[in-house]
């Protein structure tokens, strides 16, 4: 089991999650954040933080964000995030945006 963050995080990264996470598992690219699975303790206080309700919890290895989260939080090498900061400047264009935001993804 563990939390991970969809594509609804990409172009809004609010970071508000990271400031309650008490194992600090969040990892921060260039617009959107994922949690470590390894290290997430599910312990589900991220979950309402977020605005963009982009977190979710799962036990299923194969779920494509499963791969996409466990993969940039470790080999793909983005640095961890612990505080919050200001959300990206074009977050009201993107937030609660129901397309899919997968395509505006940027790995660096
Ligand atoms: Fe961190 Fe808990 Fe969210 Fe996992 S569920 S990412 S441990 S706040
Ligand atoms: Fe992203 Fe939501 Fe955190 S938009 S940065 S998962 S608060």
């Amino acid at each position: 089991m563990a939390h991970l963050v969809d594509d609804k995080c990409i172009m809004c990264k609010h970071t508000t999650c990271v400031s309650v996470c008490p194992v600090d598992c969040f990892y921060e690219g260039p617009n959107m954040l994922v949690i470590n699975p390894d290290e997430c303790i599910d312990c589900g206080v991220c979950i309402p933080e977020c605005p963009e309700e982009a977190i979710y919890q799962t036990d299923d290895v194969n779920d494509k964000w499963w791969k996409h989260n466990e993969y940039f939080s470790t080999t793909g090498g983005w640095p961890n995030i612990t505080d919050e900061k200001d959300p990206m400047p074009e977050y009201e264009q993107y937030s609660k945006s129901s397309e899919d935001k997968t395509k505006l993804f940027k790995a660096k």
